[in-house]
């Protein structure tokens, strides 16, 4: 497919129209269809963008100007609404995450390997520049393997009233699969391993709300990890931090679309460069004094680093947009490896 795809978006809510907004700016792709079961919401949505407004997902399957179905609906619709798509040959650009149950996502790769029809998830944290920045650190091997992640995400629930899908699993999965996805894929791309073994806890609050989880992780690699997610707090307080340690450093990363960047290590003086211009930022050198009582202990530099971003809001546009351009790449060009890959799952 040559030509420049069409987009047939189901599901037009809070990031459904803030997708459509950044899509409609790119070359690459043009909105020529909408649904949503809101009827008010489709219809002024495909006028806003001169496309059509169609009831239910068959009446847009059946659009032959309809190239890449993009799914925003609540995550439990996520599964079968891409197996109708494959069905119809239509490529599939499917916000995460892929299903609420494991069964349902091994029947549609199985499924998309026989239509042979494309599908990406939106793991929209893996064009993020903050943490494209992290994982070229981290791969690079000049702070060592990485030893141990953490994750702290403390959202906000104000947004999120009693009756929302967001709270009931049938619907969302709960938590960790809703949400959680985005940082147990990028913290598998940190470690580079893939989890053996995981344990976990969950808090209710009131209305039996799942609204606090944690869990433990470790990778076939030797990486620890915890990921704790929080919904009960204003949106003032929200805060999230991922913290990488590596065998000769740390790294600690702020923000949910993160803007800031704090680097600590230890690396000889000839491997500085390289790690100044992956990070994009210089190092600051810092002698610090063997410590005392440690017999055999060494003095040694540290290097430190801060990476800041000037505008957290375009950098998610920009993550967004980079998502969907590498979705066209793949389905326009055979040889080209796009960042999300299904390799080890089917
Ligand atoms: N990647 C990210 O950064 C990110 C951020 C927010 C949300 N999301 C994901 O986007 C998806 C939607 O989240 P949201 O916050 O926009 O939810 P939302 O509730 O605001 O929007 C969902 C929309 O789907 C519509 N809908 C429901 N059933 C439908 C059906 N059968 N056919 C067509 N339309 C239907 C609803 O009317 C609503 O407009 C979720 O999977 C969520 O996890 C991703």
């Amino acid at each position: 497919m040559k030509k420049r795809p069409g987009l047939g978006i189901v599901g037009y809510g809070g990031f459904g129209e803030f997708t459509a907004q950044v899509y409609a700016q790119m070359p690459q792709v043009r909105i020529v269809a909408i649904t949503d079961v809101d009827v008010a919401r489709r219809e002024s949505a495909a006028e806003r963008y001169h496309a059509r407004a169609y009831a239910d997902l068959t009446a847009l399957l059946a659009d032959p100007e309809v190239d890449i179905v993009v799914i925003n609906t609540p995550p439990w619709l996520h599964a079968s609404q891409a197996m109708a798509a494959a069905e119809a040959g239509k490529h599939i650009f499917l916000e995460k995450p892929l299903a609420t149950e494991l069964e349902d996502a091994d029947i549609l790769l199985a499924k998309l390997k026989k239509r042979q029809v494309h599908l990406t998830i939106d793991y929209v944290l893996r064009h993020v520049p903050v943490y494209e920045t992290l994982l070229k650190v981290t791969k690079s091997g000049l702070l060592g393997d990485v030893t141990y992640m953490r994750l702290e995400n403390v959202a906000s629930n104000e947004a999120l009233h009693d009756q929302h899908w967001f709270w009931q699993r049938l619907y969302s999965g709960g938590i960790f699969i809703e949400h959680g996805v985005h940082f147990f894929d990028l913290c598998n791309q940190i470690s580079g391993g893939h989890p053996v073994h995981v344990s976990g806890a969950a808090h209710s609050g009131p209305n039996d709300r799942q609204d606090r989880v944690m869990a433990a992780v470790t990778y076939a690699n030797g990486t620890l990890a915890n990921f704790y997610h929080a919904f009960d707090r204003p949106a003032i307080l929200e805060q999230t931090v991922l913290r990488v340690v590596l065998e000769r450093g740390s790294i600690v990363v702020t923000g949910w679309i993160p803007d800031h960047l704090e680097l600590e290590g230890t690396l000889p003086a000839e491997q500085r460069n390289q790690l100044e211009s992956l990070l994009g930022v210089p190092l600051t050198v810092r002698d610090v004094p063997a410590p005392v009582g440690i017999s055999g202990a060494t003095a040694g530099q540290l290097v430190q680093a801060t990476l800041d971003r000037a505008d957290r809001n375009a950098d998610y546009v920009e993550a967004v947009k980079r998502g969907m351009a590498d979705f066209v790449m793949q389905i326009q060009q055979p040889d080209y490896t796009p960042l999300v890959t299904f390799a080890g799952c089917i």
